[in-house]
């Protein structure tokens, strides 16, 4: 276990007499003194920020903007009332008891993967109250709880964002939540699923939030914290009040214009800014707006003449216009580029108006320009990254820049009362200011056709529109108020039962081995979301900031690639792995196009232990879920449930594999238990759909994987695997079942119309021999016959890296002929010859791998494979790097088996 966080000591008694500190008082002090222990700040990914700033932020002990040094005696709470609710509720026993910590009872607990549709509830209220870069809905994610865990239970997500777990944890016992996902509330809580079949229990469960941004665990506090709705409303109206009484000068206009003699005085609603550029022919400026926007539908052309000598233009043709300010926060002159206001949208009484600025206006915005803003706000340079490079090009240089003068100074004004509020009534109007923050920015686009310009930002960047909408006070926060204030009474949560931490996970000090019940996470997909830089301009508004380092994300500035993303996402599941009971799930929700992204996800997540039962995808179409077999770019989630064994299952496999004695009953001990996770197919809509998972070269994947990256050799090769799984276990339609599975399946078998096969798409020499066997089983062929339907499948998508073979080659190594000249599959025997024969062949091709230089363009993969096979179980780990290295990086990236030897005999050449 990692080292433990320095846990603060207890405060002082009270001096007699003195008046009892109340319990908030007494952990922001015991924080107060953690904070100040160098050692306690020392925790690698600790925010940056002074004391002050964590303790303003922080609600502790459910809420620290730092490490939270509560979890151990939170947990242990936990732990215990888990116990006491167990029996209240007639639930089996399930944690060793403390008092004994080796003694090992068998647990009753047992699930099946489980996958649901994460969309689900992507247009709820709860959902939408603050965007964040991504977000699973809580509705989604209660489904996994519900099936995965009991009342009580402790949930873990460790890269938790906006905290909708949290959230899901406690709705779990919140009858008309659970209800309105479509299941059946028993009045004695038990829940029953969609066809009546009991499903779980209905109880809140307890929540471990974890994420390295101090923005992300805010807005994850205060999703999770009870709200008096009428208090927030009241008080929100009330500070909205008080800064128009102070800066609604700032948003008036002149209706109609400030010429006219009847003018009155009206409410501006919104300001779009336009960007000016110089044509480089005749050196006039031109305003984005006036060239490029058509007024009456709304479209901006991609192409547009200069108004002075014609010459047509894009935007990429045209010279920025920039000026020269001096800026009064920096004291020194900023250079920005030029934008210039060209319509102001307006109230006068119910009316909605539009107008170009008038003199007046101008006027106005010189004269707030001018002057001083009493309140303080952050002036924060922005972190060298990917994303900041976008206004950092237009002179955006400074937190501050990202604002207009006016807006910069009602937010600083909305802050300083809210400050003054203290807890709990700070916190949530903090996030309702702060989930406007972004939208209140120069981020802001103008959206034309657009009913709304409210948090109109493009998400997951930092880009600057060539239209800004520059959005009023009242404008902005006036409906926001309203929806938010209804969502908090919709809301019905309790306090206690969520813990929030600010922290990496790839250390989670504080979280003892085996205390978690479940995890789910949705972590960082590669490069998809720059979180850290993206919530630099919320975090400079709260004062502390992520520290970067242990980010698990790929990102040029901060000098990761995908191999230090894949590591840091190692160490991450090591954590899971370590905190999670033995024998319990993780599900991973994953969402990236790229191959090497996913592999580098699964080979992380192998490598810490875990064993992946099932992959899918969800058909938003066709409403279902589909296998994910293949390694192929997947555009969907992928949902991925993965155990970690238990530990009779790791005893037995370390005490079969005892180096001498040279057996084969590891592999079986793994594969019992591995059969018994996976589920029988389930009959849908009359059709049972084969499971990967049980089919023999999957389980012959996972059997390997398990040993490998356990440090086991593997005892035997994939015939005689093959053979074995034949003789042990029962085959039905190609999967494999133990006896009651297999029970189960024949009585689902009866009532199915159809048994639906897996596609098989032929790619290279491994698929190719999958397709054989699958035709060679239904009935012994020829070549004569095979071969049109082998050239139809094999031209389709052979990869290019792969050596084009014969068909005749394929099937002399891996089949056997009749005297009829017909091909048909060996019987385990003779497999086991012909495997031996095929081994020296790819041995002998991959030795000339080995003994040549310089890359290698075009190889057998079979061949590497069967050569990393033979050199890993002779630790030769020199050779394996050094062929994995004259391969293409993408095809190591991209393949799971190649990529699990290459990093397992790198980790050990390295140590
Ligand atoms: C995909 S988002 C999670 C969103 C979340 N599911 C939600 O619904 O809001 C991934 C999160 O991982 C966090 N993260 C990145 N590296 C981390 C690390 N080493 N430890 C903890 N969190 C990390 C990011 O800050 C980001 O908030």
């Amino acid at each position: 276990m990692p080292d433990q966080p320095h846990l603060p000591t207890p405060p002082a008694a009270p001096e007699p007499g003195a008046p009892e500190p109340t319990d908030r008082e007494v952990y922001r002090q015991r924080l107060r003194e953690a904070l100040r222990d160098p050692a306690f700040r020392a925790i690698e990914g600790f925010p940056i920020g002074s004391d002050e700033a964590i303790l303003a932020l922080s609600d502790p002990p459910t809420y620290t903007a730092c490490p939270n040094p509560f979890l151990p005696e939170i947990l242990q709470r936990w732990r215990e009332e888990r116990r006491q609710l167990r029996a209240r509720l007639g639930l089996p026993p399930d944690d060793p008891p403390q008092e004994e910590p080796g003694l090992r009872r068998r647990s009753p607990y047992h699930r099946e993967p489980f996958a649901a549709d994460v969309s689900e509830g992507k247009n709820d209220p709860i959902y939408n109250a603050h965007s964040y870069h991504t977000k699973v809905p809580h509705r989604a994610i209660m489904r996994y709880i519900l099936h995965y865990t009991d009342p009580g239970d402790i949930v873990l997500d460790g890269f938790c964002g906006t905290g909708m777990t949290g959230v899901a944890a406690q709705l779990c016992g919140d009858r008309r939540a659970v209800q309105s996902l479509g299941y059946r509330v028993q009045d004695d809580g038990t829940v029953l699923d969609e066809k009546g079949r009991p499903f779980s229990r209905l109880g809140s469960r307890r929540a471990v939030l974890i994420d390295l941004c101090p923005a992300a665990t805010f807005i994850a506090y205060n999703y999770n914290t009870p709200v008096d709705p009428d208090a927030f409303e009241r008080e929100a109206r009330r500070i909205l009040r008080e800064v128009e009484e102070e800066c609604g000068w700032m948003y008036e206009t002149w209706h109609p214009h400030c010429d006219a003699p009847d003018r009155v005085r009206a409410r501006i609603n919104y300001t779009v800014w336009s960007d000016l550029f110089l044509c480089p022919h005749c050196g006039q400026e031109i305003v984005f707006w006036d060239v490029a926007v058509d007024r009456t539908s709304g479209r901006v052309r991609e192409e547009f003449p200069c108004p002075r000598c014609g010459a047509l233009h894009t935007k990429r043709t045209l010279d920025r216009a920039w000026e020269t300010v001096y800026d009064r926060a920096l004291k020194a002159p900023v250079r920005r580029a030029r934008q210039v206001p060209v319509l102001i949208h307006y109230t006068l009484g119910r009316r909605r108006y539009e107008k170009t600025p008038d003199a007046a206006d101008l006027d106005l915005l010189r004269r707030i320009e001018e002057s001083d803003i009493p309140y303080p706000f952050p002036t924060d340079p922005l972190p060298e990254g990917e994303k900041t490079r976008d206004p950092m090009n237009v002179g955006i240089t400074h937190v501050h820049h990202f604002y207009t003068r006016r807006n910069l100074w009602t937010l600083a004004a909305m802050l300083k009362r809210i400050k003054a509020l203290g807890y709990p009534l700070q916190a949530v109007l903090q996030f309702l200011w702060h989930s406007l923050l972004l939208g209140y920015t120069k981020l802001n686009r103008y959206g034309a056709t657009h009913y709304s310009q409210v948090n109109r930002f493009l998400s997951g960047t930092l880009y600057v529109s060539s239209l800004v909408s520059e959005v009023s006070l009242r404008y902005a926060f006036e409906g926001k108020i309203e929806r938010l204030s209804s969502v908090f009474s919709s809301l019905r949560l309790r306090t206690g039962t969520t813990i929030i931490s600010t922290q990496s996970t790839h250390r989670l000090q504080g979280i003892p081995d085996s205390s978690v019940d479940y995890v789910f996470v949705d972590p960082p997909f590669g490069s998809n979301l720059m979180y850290s830089e993206l919530n630099f301009l919320w975090e400079a508004w709260l004062g502390v900031f992520t520290h970067n380092r242990p980010e698990a994300v790929v990102n040029k500035t901060q000098g990761k690639g995908l191999p230090e993303y894949q590591a840091l996402m190692e160490a991450c599941f090591r954590e899971f792995y370590r905190v999670l009971k033995p024998g319990r799930w993780m599900t991973v929700e994953f969402h990236n196009s790229q191959n090497r992204v996913w592999n580098a996800i699964q080979e992380a997540l192998q490598r810490a232990g875990f064993v992946v039962a099932d992959v899918r995808t969800f058909d938003k179409q066709q409403g279902t879920f589909n296998q994910v077999t293949a390694t192929g770019a997947v555009k969907q989630d992928l949902i991925i449930s993965a155990y970690k064994p238990n530990e009779r299952l790791e005893e037995r496999v370390r005490a079969l594999s005892r180096p001498g004695l040279a057996s084969s009953e590891s592999v079986w001990a793994f594969v019992d238990y591995h059969l018994g996770q996976l589920p029988v197919p389930e009959l849908i809509d009359g059709k049972l759909e084969v499971l990967a998972e049980r089919q023999d070269y999957l389980l012959y994947d996972r059997m390997v994987a398990f040993h490998v990256q356990r440090g086991i050799p593997v005892p035997i090769g994939a015939a005689e695997f093959y053979a074995g799984l034949r003789e042990r276990y029962s085959e039905r339609d190609g999967m494999f079942f133990l006896p009651l599975q297999a029970a189960e399946y024949d009585r689902r078998r009866l009532r199915a119309e159809a048994v639906v096969q897996l596609p098989l798409i032929v790619t290279d020499e491994r698929s190719a021999i999958r397709w054989l066997r699958a035709q060679l089983q239904e009935q012994p062929r020829t070549l004569g016959e095979l071969q049109p339907l082998f050239m139809r499948e094999a031209q389709r998508a052979w990869a290019e890296n792969e050596t084009p073979l014969e068909l005749r080659q394929l099937l002399e190594e891996n089949f056997l002929e009749d005297e009829e000249g017909r091909w048909y599959v060996p019987d385990p025997n003779r497999a086991r010859d012909l495997e031996e024969m095929r081994e020296k062949l790819l041995l002998r091709e991959f030795r000339r791998y080995a003994s040549e230089r310089g890359p290698l363009k075009v190889f057998r993969k079979e061949a590497v494979m069967a050569g990393f096979r033979r050199a890993w179980r002779e630790k030769d780990y020199e050779t394996i790097v050094r062929v994995a290295d004259r391969l293409p990086l993408r095809v190591l990236e991209e393949d799971p088996a190649l990529l699990m030897y290459y990093d397992n005999a790198r980790g050990k050449l390295e140590k």
